[in-house]
């Protein structure tokens, strides 16, 4: 693929650094970081500490590392004999597949960290985008690292260029994320559609959000620990969503935060207790208000968003629904009431399957994005509602919105082929997202909805 770099693997680990010291007295500017120094996340740190910490603990950095993809891999390989090897690592560990170091990433590994997962060099170098999934990013590997800086300073050791690819204010950023954040299996299941959804969404109009522009904050520093570097805006580059790293990683406390702090504010939610013709009802309404795509979007074959709702009377349950054990999958709840939001796939003979790249077909079940942001047009509410029946009057009802990154349905089957370490189930987290936390009390009375 492109132009094939001809790496000597132990040549990443000993670039060398005191090429690239920060303070460097010389006035005219040295071009010492080229090549496979390039490549190598840590000779980054230096100067771009901040960035190189943030990138560190996402899950850009953890996207090989990952035991769950790593299970999933090997399972993978096994299950189809190769067919489709590179695949995953396409997008997982783009530079060890570029740089022909892995084939089907069965000797992750065994190689240096600097071309494991989703590196700043692989963001840095793109200079075009030729498709909208399956990473068909194009690197131009010519020792420039492309940014949203219009005029980098000259005391860089590497060439520097602004590129519209790497610039949140330009629409044009969004092809670049998107070209991973949309898969598409060898048997033409479209399984992760953010960018799909993205381009539908309010926001890819003119003046709208990139996805940096919700996804990377921005705040002012220097860019780089280097004497005269001037203010700028900087991004972030931890990117927290929904997963998250289950085991040692760095900053992984702080990723939990983030995460929890990003689910809280998404949903907008009303819980509505009402009596009707034909009885008591529960009126639950879940809102996407500020993803720029559906919600749960990305891996939501894996992924789980449902509704908990329990109804009391004089301390007696009287009703409920979702009420997910810890460890269960949400799937296997025998519930006909269960908001459960999520894509099911299937096989080419119509086959339920979690293991995504056997999927010939999605069906979704998401909350939908805004696609107008004009009150008078009817497509500006796009909130959905569930009825629940109530079998008595409650005297309370509570309601949570829970989330889980993935389900024990695909962990458990993983754990079962010999895949994956069952003592990493216990840290899946299972989420609660603030906004959907309410609780109705008889004294608030049947006339007003809680929102
Ligand atoms: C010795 C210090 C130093 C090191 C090491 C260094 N950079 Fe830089 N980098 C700079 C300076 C200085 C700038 C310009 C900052 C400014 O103009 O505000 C810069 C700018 C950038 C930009 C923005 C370019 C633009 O025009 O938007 C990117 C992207 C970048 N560096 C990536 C990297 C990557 C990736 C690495 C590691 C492989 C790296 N840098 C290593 C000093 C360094
Ligand atoms: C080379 C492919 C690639 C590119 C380009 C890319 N990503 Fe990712 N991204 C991934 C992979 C792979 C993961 C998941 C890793 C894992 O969970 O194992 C991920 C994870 C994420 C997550 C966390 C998802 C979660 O569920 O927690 C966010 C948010 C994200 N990316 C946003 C972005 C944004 C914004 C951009 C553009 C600036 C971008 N990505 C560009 C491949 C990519
Ligand atoms: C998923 C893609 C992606 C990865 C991985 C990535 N970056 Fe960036 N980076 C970006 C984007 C996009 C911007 C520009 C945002 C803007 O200006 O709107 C950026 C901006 C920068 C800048 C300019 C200053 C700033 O904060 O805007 C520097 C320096 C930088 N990155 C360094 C790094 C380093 C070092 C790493 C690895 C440790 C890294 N990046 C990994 C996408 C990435
Ligand atoms: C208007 C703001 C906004 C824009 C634009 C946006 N996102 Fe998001 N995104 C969110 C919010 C809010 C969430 C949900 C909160 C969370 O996951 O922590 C989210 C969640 C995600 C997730 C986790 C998947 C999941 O199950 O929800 C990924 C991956 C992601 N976004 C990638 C992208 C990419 C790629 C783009 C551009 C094509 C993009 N986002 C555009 C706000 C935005
Ligand atoms: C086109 C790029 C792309 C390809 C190809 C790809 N992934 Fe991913 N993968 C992503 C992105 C982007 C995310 C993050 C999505 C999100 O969090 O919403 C992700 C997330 C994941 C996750 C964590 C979330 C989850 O539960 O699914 C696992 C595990 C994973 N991928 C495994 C695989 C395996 C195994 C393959 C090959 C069979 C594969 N991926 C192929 C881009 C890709």
């Amino acid at each position: 693929m492109r132009t094939r770099v001809a790496v000597v693997v132990s040549a990443l680990a000993v670039a060398s650094l005191a090429a690239t010291s920060c303070d460097n007295d010389e006035p005219e500017p040295k071009i010492t970081l080229t090549g496979q120094a390039l490549m190598d996340p840590n000779n980054c740190l230096p100067c771009h500490d901040e960035q190189f910490r943030e990138w560190s603990s996402s899950m850009h950095a953890y996207a090989a590392e990952d035991p769950v993809f790593v299970a999933m891999n090997k399972r993978m390989l096994r299950e189809t004999n190769g067919a489709s090897a590179d695949f995953c690592v396409g997008c997982h560990a783009p530079m060890a597949l570029r740089l022909g170091l892995t084939k089907d990433g069965s000797n992750l590994a065994e190689l240096p960290t600097a071309v494991r997962g989703v590196t700043c060099y692989f963001c840095h170098a793109a200079d075009a985008v030729e498709g909208t999934h399956n990473n068909p990013i194009r690197l131009a590997d010519d020792g420039v690292m492309r940014g949203g800086i219009r005029d980098p300073i000259a005391s860089m050791p590497h060439r520097g260029a602004h590129s519209p690819l790497h610039d949140r204010e330009s629409p044009e950023s969004s092809t670049l994320c998107g070209a991973c954040h949309d898969v598409v299996t060898p048997h033409g299941a479209h399984i992760e559609r953010t960018f799909d959804e993205w381009k539908n969404s309010l926001y890819s109009q003119p003046g709208q959000l990139s996805c940096g522009k919700c996804h990377m904050d921005g705040r002012d520093g220097p860019a780089a620990l280097v004497d005269g570097a001037p203010v700028r805006k900087l991004h972030d580059h931890s990117m927290p969503a929904v997963d998250v790293a289950i085991t040692p990683f760095f900053g992984v406390e702080a990723q939990r935060e983030a995460v929890q702090r990003l689910l809280d504010q998404t949903l907008v939610t009303k819980l509505c207790v009402k009596q009707t013709p034909l009885g008591v009802v529960a009126d639950v309404t879940l809102d996407n208000a500020f993803a720029g795509h559906e919600f749960p979007s990305g891996a939501a074959q894996d992924r789980r968003v449902w509704v908990e709702l329990f109804a009391y009377r004089g301390g007696e349950v009287i009703f409920s629904s979702g009420a997910v054990e810890d460890r269960k999958p949400a799937a296997a709840l025998e519930d006909p009431n269960l908001w459960l939001l999520r894509d099911k796939n299937f096989t080419t003979d119509g086959r339920e399957t979690h293991l995504f790249w056997e999927a010939a077909r999605v069906e979704e079940e998401q909350l939908p994005a805004a696609v107008t942001a004009d009150p008078l047009d009817p497509r500006f509410i796009h909130s959905v509602t569930r009825t629940y029946p109530l079998p008595a009057v409650p005297d309370r009802v509570t309601m949570r919105v829970r989330m889980r990154p993935l389900d024990f349905d695909l962990l458990d089957d993983l754990v079962r082929s010999g895949d994956l370490d069952p003592a990493l189930l216990d840290k899946i987290p299972t989420w609660n997202l603030a906004s959907g936390t309410r609780e109705w009390t008889s004294e608030i009375g049947f006339a007003r909805c809680l929102d």
